[in-house]
């Protein structure tokens, strides 16, 4: 290395270990906590050391998970009942956890649903219920605790896109799904731009198929759907759900300082075909 590159090096190294803020007993909070990905999130992040707030819409689920994480990982665990869909419940969290002295450094907006539909069949209502969870949802996560961040410099977003996203998957008929999931991707380049010189990360994590309970249940339901996934699926195998929070978990730490308003597919290569 040239002796000018290394100098630089060093300089830049200097500045981030003195810029940032130590990364321990950080607070985490994770929408859509009681799933397979969020569950697995939670599970990491607690692993690490950290305060996490699980939250979900289904209060016995989100309950269960606080209590067997507290007692498997010993980690500082509570859980709130969210539903994302509501922009004033949102920011009522941010503010709660603000005063309660959980400020938070980081946010995984991961609530999502998928409900098959061929296109033709859409009712508003399932169309308006899709949209309103995965991509008004993700946003009004972002802004509330975004806001937060703005104001003490620091913090990281991850919002999980999907392989739908970023391309056609098939032979499932989910149109309303893959156009939040692509709007979400560019929703984390718009805010990562937008908030990148106060000191906030937004980025995606774009799962493949992901071994959760939802995809257990299509095996069964469907064998000859899913051997056709895993066909197509170079790494020939579904992705687990520790995959996907073990890059969350990176992109949400200082290990991905330089990380900001992109995408990471977590997919065993399905999106490079
Ligand atoms: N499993 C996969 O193969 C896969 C692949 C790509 C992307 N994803 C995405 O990953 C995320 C998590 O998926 P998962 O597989 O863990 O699904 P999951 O169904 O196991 O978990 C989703 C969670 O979101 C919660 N939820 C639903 N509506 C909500 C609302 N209005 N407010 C708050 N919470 C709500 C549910 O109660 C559930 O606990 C979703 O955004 C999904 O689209 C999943």
């Amino acid at each position: 290395m040239e002796p000018d590159q290394q100098a630089a090096d060093e300089e830049i190294m200097c500045r981030i270990e003195s810029e940032l803020p130590v990364e321990e007993n950080r607070v985490y909070v994770i929408t859509g906590a009681a799933g397979g990905i969020g569950r697995a999130t939670a599970e990491v992040l607690a692993g690490e050391g950290h305060r996490v707030v699980v939250t979900d819409i289904d209060q016995a689920a989100g309950e269960n998970l606080t209590a067997q994480i507290t007692s498997a990982a010993g980690g500082v665990v509570r859980f709130e009942q969210l539903d994302v869909r509501s922009p004033e419940a949102v920011e009522e969290l941010a503010e709660q956890l603000e005063s309660d002295g959980w400020p938070v450094f980081g946010v995984m907006a991961n609530a999502g649903i998928a409900p098959p539909s061929p296109a033709t069949d859409y009712s508003a209502d399932l169309w308006n219920t899709t949209v309103d969870i995965n991509l008004n949802g993700v946003f009004w996560t972002c802004q509330a605790f975004g806001k937060k961040m703005i104001q003490r410099g620091s913090g990281s977003i991850v919002i999980t896109s999907s392989i739908a996203g970023f391309g056609v998957v098939s032979p499932e008929r989910h149109a309303a799904y893959g156009a939040t999931k692509a709007a979400v991707a560019h929703l984390a380049a718009l805010l990562g731009v937008e908030w990148a010189r106060s000191g906030v990360r937004v980025n995606a994590v774009a799962p493949g198929y992901t071994n959760t309970p939802i995809l257990e249940k299509a095996r069964s339901e469907s064998p000859d759907v899913f051997d056709q996934w895993m066909e197509r699926i170079p790494i020939g195998r579904l992705n687990t759900p520790l995959e996907i929070a073990n890059a969350t978990s990176f992109l949400l730490s200082d290990r991905a300082s330089g990380i900001t308003a992109t995408t990471l597919h977590v997919d065993g290569g399905y999106s490079a075909c």
